[in-house]
């Protein structure tokens, strides 16, 4: 969760007046706990069940910030207005579910956002992964860096950087041990400038918006969000 942070909130730049978008947020790990740092959370999920346990979360933290909104990652309804897209623990579902998320992504981004996704790691438990041991993965897909790095070339994604994630060394004091294993997940930060993702002609006549402006996006969630099936905190 810190290293995910240290992405989103650059040392000396201030996300008070941002747009945080997370895609497939589920029960608000990440969303209810950045909330503090940006203007607006976009909290989306196609699960009712995950959207009303993250609500009633978010009601007994006092968030006032946080629209719930009921979307469909592979038809988000933002085209370059969000500031900071969080996508994680989701793109393991195999190449062509990924290509299309990564898709929708990519457009969802302003021209000065970044999204940040991670893959699981395939060498991360090799073991298991060459079958020596039980595996406990389920139909869970996992891809080596140049496999990740190949899918996202593939979507005309560029520049993106990559972050080690080791989920068992957050603890300080396991940090020096990174060395000697392999990434649990492989982050990446990616803006849509890297993406060569030129705006449809005719982005500016629709609901969604062609300009990196982050009221745009809160204003055309606020509408989803009177949609019957969402909620708002
Ligand atoms: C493994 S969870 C990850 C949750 C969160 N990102 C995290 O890292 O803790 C995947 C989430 O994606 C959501 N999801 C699955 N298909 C979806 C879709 N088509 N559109 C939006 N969300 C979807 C699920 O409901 C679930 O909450």
């Amino acid at each position: 969760m810190r290293a995910v942070l240290s992405l989103l909130i650059k040392e000396g730049v201030l996300f008070e007046d941002r747009i945080l978008c997370d895609v497939s947020a589920g029960v608000g790990d990440y969303t209810l706990s950045y909330a503090r740092h940006f203007k607006w959370v976009l909290h989306c999920d196609l699960s009712v069940d995950a959207l009303c346990y993250a609500l009633a979360r978010s009601r007994r933290m006092g968030l006032q910030n946080v629209f719930f909104l009921r979307v469909d990652y592979f038809a988000l309804p933002f085209r370059r207005s969000v500031d900071r897209l969080l996508c994680l623990d989701t793109l393991i579902r195999g190449e062509d579910h990924e290509g299309a998320l990564l898709n929708q992504i990519k457009r969802a981004i302003s021209s000065e956002g970044r999204a940040i996704v991670d893959f699981h790691h395939w060498w991360h438990n090799p073991l298991r992964r060459l079958g020596l041991l039980q595996q406990n993965f389920g139909t869970n897909r996992s891809y080596t860096r140049s496999g990740a790095e190949g899918l996202m070339r593939e979507c005309g994604i560029r520049d993106q950087r990559l972050v080690r994630f080791y989920q068992e060394l957050e603890a300080p004091f396991f940090k020096g041990l990174s060395w000697l294993l392999p990434a649990t997940r492989l982050l990446y930060e990616f803006g849509c400038a890297d993406s060569g993702d030129a705006p449809p002609a005719s982005a500016g006549a629709s609901s969604t918006t062609s300009q990196p402006n982050p009221s745009k996006a809160a204003r055309s969630a606020e509408q989803v969000s009177n949609a019957p099936s969402l909620s708002a905190a």
